[in-house]
């Protein structure tokens, strides 16, 4: 369902319709029933946000270069979702998205809210580590609400991993694997990385705030030393740049259709699999209490990865695995 697009949105659309040529400041002003001054006041918006428009007292406005920037109007004009991206709010630099996205969440915002910003400062990795965030990614929180057990949040993570790599799969001819439980990785190098947070009671979720972090249009030595050899962005895998709003909206779509399953979490897992990295692998799995070593067989309806050890399936909710007998690139 397409979202119903704001005057402002309008502008944009109609600026795009026409971009072979100017459109006069009437003709807007009539399309969209506000004044020549509300008019100029949404060009100055899309020029102040980066957009080249040619203004002419005669002729009117030409959209000659769109801004490359995540703009909630630009994702609005081709967002195809129910509730996903409803209410999307896009910084140029924040700290964090998901600090940001979980103060909205605790203030109340509505399930589906987006917070993404053009660079983090402070972007946050699973298990306290500080994630890379220049500009040219894609970084952003989006805000649930899923009536399910705090003991069930795991769910979204798996949703999402699951969403990020049918985009990148829809939109490219790369091939994403997911390592569990939420690294994207292209030819064991990862590419993305997904960090959820809950607001709980004992026995019901107040939100989820799950981030997602997709090393996008940056080229890989602009990434930390340290990750070279771990990490890779798309630009690196496929020698262009992506549309980033392109991907966004898809994204938002993917969520969208996979987090509406969520109940019915078999059907989700077992698409999940198909993309599964470590499925199947011989793994040893750190935790910050043990380590345990065995054969990761499969993925408990719980969201808890089993593995083999002995003849015994372990179950193991969190930690960073390994493949034992190889050196997986990805590995941090
Ligand atoms: C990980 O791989 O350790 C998880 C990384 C999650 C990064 C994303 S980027 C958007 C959101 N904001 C954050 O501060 N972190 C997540």
């Amino acid at each position: 369902m397409r979202k119903k697009l704001t005057r402002r949105t309008k502008v944009l659309e109609l600026l795009y319709k026409n971009n072979s040529g100017y459109l006069s400041g009437e003709e807007l002003s009539k399309q969209l029933d506000v004044s020549r001054t509300s008019i100029w006041k949404y060009i100055n918006y899309f020029k102040e946000a980066g957009y080249k428009i040619e203004s002419s007292s005669k002729l009117g406005y030409q959209l000659v270069k769109p801004a490359d920037i995540l703009l909630p109007e630009e994702i609005d004009l081709e967002l195809d979702t129910k509730f996903m991206g409803d209410n999307i709010i896009q910084y140029d630099q924040l700290e964090s998205t998901n600090h940001l996205a979980k103060e909205k969440a605790d203030d109340g915002a509505r399930e589906g809210a987006v917070i993404v910003a053009e660079e983090q400062t402070a972007g946050q990795g699973r298990i306290g580590r500080e994630f890379c965030s220049p500009r040219g990614g894609i970084w952003l929180s989006c805000i649930l609400r899923p009536d399910l057990k705090p003991v069930l949040a795991t769910r979204a993570t798996y949703v999402v991993s699951l969403a990020v790599a049918k985009t990148i799969d829809q939109l490219t001819e790369l091939a994403p694997s997911i390592k569990w439980p939420n690294d994207i990785l292209i030819d064991d190098c990862k590419v993305s990385g997904i960090l959820t947070e809950m607001g709980a009671e004992l026995d019901q979720i107040n939100y989820l705030v799950v981030g997602i972090g997709i090393n996008a249009n940056i080229k890989r030595v602009d990434l930390p030393t340290e990750l070279h050899n771990k990490a890779t962005t798309l630009y690196q895998e496929l020698g262009y740049k992506i549309d980033r709003v392109e991907f966004v909206q898809t994204l938002l779509k993917t969520i969208e259709e996979v987090y509406l399953k969520i109940r019915d979490f078999s059907s989700v897992l077992k698409e999940w699999k198909e993309y599964a990295y470590t499925l199947g692998q011989d793994v040893v799995v750190t935790s910050s209490r043990d380590q345990i070593s065995g054969r990761a067989v499969d993925i408990a309806d719980d969201g808890a990865l089993l593995v083999e050890v002995d003849g015994t399936k372990e179950k193991v909710y969190s930690g960073d695995v390994s493949l034992r007998h190889r050196n997986l690139k990805s590995e941090n």
